[in-house]
This record gives C-alpha cells, structure tokens and sequence, in this order.
C-alpha cells in the first residue's frame, strides 16, 4: 500500500471527493496517538512471529521501519496525508512505503477497530497518571498554604451568609479533600482502562491463533477483554473518564468562585498574585481575577466532552461505528483543559496570601459564636432545641439595642434570659474563643487543622 493509496480500492471506485475526504478524516487529531499505534503494532508484530505468521527478519524489518516512522513524526519530518483518513492507515502506509511486503503483513488478524480501541487505551493510562500527579500537586499546595494559616481565622459560610468561625486552613484543606477524591476516581477509571482489546478484531476476533494474552502483556495491560465484540466498541471508559475530569472541574470551579468572591473588595480576603491577574484595558485601576473566571467558564467544555460523549455513544447500534471517531475529540480535550486548569491551580494558591488582620477585624460581625454559645448551654443541662431559641432571643436582644456582637451584652441580660448562665460565659464568645472550643473529629479548630495538615503531610510524603 503506498502514500494516498487505500486498502479498500479494489473494493470501492477509486473516485474521490475531496468533501468526503475531509468530513471523513481523524488523521488531524488522532495524529497524537501516534506513539501509542506504533506501540501497540510493535506487540501485534511480536505475537505474530512468536506464532509463525511473520518471519524473525520481517518481525525487525517492521520494529526498524516503524522506529523510523517515529522518529520522522517527532522531527516533524512526517508527511501526514488526509487521504490516510487516519493514524493507523497513515503509520501503516508510510511503513509498507519503507518496507514493502513485511509491511503488508502487519495487520493480520487485526482492524483499525481494535487498534483504535487499544491505542486509546494505552493514551488515557498514561494520561490519567499525569493528571493523578496534577492533582496531587494542586493537593499539596493546598496543605502548604494551609499550613500557614492554622490559627488564623475566617467567617464559614453557608448559603454565602456568615455561619461559624473557622481556622483559615480547614476551608482550605476541604479542596484537598475533593480533590482526593478526584484522585480515586481517576484511580478507578484506570483500573477500567488498562484491560486489552487488543485482538479483537473487526468484532468477532479471527481465525488466526492470536495470543491476547501476551500482545496484552507486551503493553502492560492488567488483563484481556473476554468479548471481541465488547471489546473493539467498548467506549464506557472515554464517557467515565470525562466524568472524572467533570467531577474534578466542578472542584476548581467552586474553588475559582470562592477566591473570586474573597478577592472583590466587598470581602477583600485573599490577595491573588499580580501574575494570576489582567487589568482593564479602560479602568487603571482595575486587577480582575481572569484566570480564576477562565477556571469557572472552562468547566463548561469539560461538561460539553462528557455530555458528548454520552449522546454519541446512546442508541448506536451495537459494535463499532464511525461516531465513535469524534470520541477523541472529547477524551483529548477534557483532559487537556482540565490538565491546564490543574496547572494554574497549582500556580495561583502557591501564590495567594489570606488578609489575616482585616478578616479577624470583620470577625465580630453576623454573631458567628451563636451556636458556640446554644452548645454552652446544653453543657449546663439545657435542651438544644430551648438553647436555640434562648439564642436567638439574644441575638435579637442585641440587634435591638444596636449591639455588633454577643460578648456587648451585659451578664445580667444573658442570666436573665436563662439562669445557668454564668461568668464562664464570655470564654465561649468571640471567634478566637469559639475556635479554641472545637471539640469533634474534623471539626474547623486549629488542632483539627494541624491534625490534618500532618496526615497530608505524611501521605504525600511532603
Ligand atoms: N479513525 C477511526 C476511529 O477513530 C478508526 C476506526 C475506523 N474503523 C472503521 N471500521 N472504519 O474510530
């Protein structure tokens, strides 16, 4: 088979049309598995000659025509031709060009559908570790800036209203959290990943003796898919991979709104490093948060490559059909966004410093030790229920005599409201005290955070 010229030829007219060719072709973005195709038909080649199908001469004139093929695409020496359609067409053309019949031998007993299959496998195990290690350094920024702020502290919010007092390093060591989760995930979907098709075939495997088991071993796969016709259209691992990334998208997209949000003068909490900033090209003034707000938008594309995915594999008829061509474009570009929003992640909380004296000087404001003081009382013997209420009476209190905060009142107005009440009272008012009062396992107090930070400390070895 030569340049331009298809396997199929003897088959269809040779007539072309050059909108068909284009509509037709993967050979633009599959280009990048070149390395894992190459891979992949060095093993078919080796399992072809250990059972006789290939002679040990051919076997190297194949393993040194290919070597050549990668070295001219990585030298960008290679002439990649759309009329191939594909890698696979333009590796193997390119090949039997050098070779001649050795070259031709190569596909026996295999498709383009089980090699597709086979070369994605091999992009995304890879692919997922690099990610897996993204994340894992993203996870340890988040320890590192936590660990400068266990004692320091913020207001918690739910429903973005101030709720209890925290140390600054529990909000941050919640993203190593989710983040850890990712992590699993990603672990898991690789587990899925690593398995052969490879030997599939077109879909019902082939007459020829192939041995799975060792092209399977040659590429470092767990394991051999059982069913040839599962194995060459299986596309479940792209649509949980695009789930994985979703999931880890949606993590830095909260993340990105909460600095965003902490970095606006209304809060003016954190400050993100000039770098990690654009101004205006009209307000001088201005330093807007872009790459955080290109972190929230980009999570659109990953959703957009998941949910792709699923309406491109949903009622195609079973086994392998050309849709399942764009599948890479998802798969790629999922994972390429969410490597590039780990990247600047990673970046900006390395580079970012919480306001520690402005935001303990807002601290007093929205009585965030109201429930430090209703659990006060139910260590006295009150009833949470009737402690709630007894609080909310005295935030009220305060509210209307013009009170910023609970420890303004006055001890007879807190003995009044109920008498178990003592002096004792004030050490559980005020963020600083309520802090200190965190008693239950992953609570927000400073040795819960110190606590954790160790644990990450010693599990990433940091
Ligand atoms: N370029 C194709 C893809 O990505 C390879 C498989 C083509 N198979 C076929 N029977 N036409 O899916």
């Amino acid at each position: 088979m030569a340049k331009g010229e298809k396997s199929w030829e003897k088959r269809l007219s040779g007539e072309v049309d050059q909108l068909a060719v284009n509509y037709v072709e993967s050979l633009s973005y599959d280009r990048r598995l070149y390395k894992y195709d190459i891979q992949g038909s060095i093993a078919h080649a080796q399992m072809l000659c250990a059972k006789g199908f290939l002679t040990a001469d051919e076997l190297d004139a194949i393993k040194g025509g290919l070597a050549q093929i990668q070295d001219e695409i990585e030298a960008g020496q290679f002439e990649f031709n759309v009329l191939q359609e594909d890698i696979h067409m333009a590796v193997e053309a390119a090949l039997t060009e050098k070779i001649g019949d050795p070259g031709r031998k190569l596909h026996t007993g295999r498709s383009r559908n089980d090699q597709i299959a086979t070369d994605m496998r091999l992009w995304m195990r890879e692919e997922i570790d690099i990610l897996r290690s993204k994340v894992r350094d993203l996870q340890g920024a988040f320890v590192e800036l936590a660990s400068k702020y266990t004692k320091d502290m913020m207001p918690a919010y739910t429903h973005l209203q101030r709720a209890q007092p925290i140390a600054i390093g529990a909000y941050l060591l919640s993203f190593v959290e989710m983040l850890e989760r990712d992590y699993q995930r990603l672990g898991d979907c690789r587990k899925r990943v690593n398995v052969s098709p490879l030997g599939s075939g077109a879909v019902a495997g082939s007459t020829i003796p192939l041995d799975r088991a060792m092209t399977a071993e040659l590429l470092g796969f767990e394991g051999v898919m059982r069913n040839s016709m599962d194995g060459m259209s299986d596309r479940d691992f792209c649509a949980e991979f695009t789930f994985a990334c979703s999931l880890a998208a949606v993590h830095l997209s909260r993340f990105a709104e909460d600095f965003i949000i902490y970095s606006s003068s209304e809060f003016d909490f954190v400050r993100i490093d000039d770098k990690y900033c654009t101004s205006s090209s009209m307000m001088p003034q201005k330093r807007n948060p872009d790459m955080l707000e290109l972190m929230r938008g980009k999570t659109g594309n990953i959703f957009g490559s998941l949910s792709a995915m699923l309406m491109m594999l949903k009622s195609q008829p079973s086994t392998y059909n050309r849709d399942m061509q764009e599948d890479k474009l998802h798969i790629f570009s999922a994972a390429d966004v969410l490597r590039a929003s780990l990247d600047i992640a990673t970046a900006i909380v390395s580079n970012t410093q919480f306001k520690t004296a402005d935001i303990a000087a807002g601290l007093d404001k929205g009585f965030l030790d109201a429930t430090c003081l209703a659990e006060y009382l139910v260590r006295k013997g009150v009833p949470f229920r009737k402690a709630h209420g007894i609080v909310g009476g005295l935030v009220a209190e305060c509210e209307k005599q013009g009170l910023a905060k609970l420890a303004d009142l006055p001890l007879e107005t807190f003995t009044d409201a109920c008498d178990v009440i003592e002096k004792d009272v004030y050490d559980n008012l005020g963020a600083t005290n309520v802090v200190k009062q965190y008693a239950s396992a992953g609570s927000a107090g400073t040795k819960q955070v110190e606590e954790q930070v160790a644990f990450w400390r010693q599990e990433f070895g940091q």
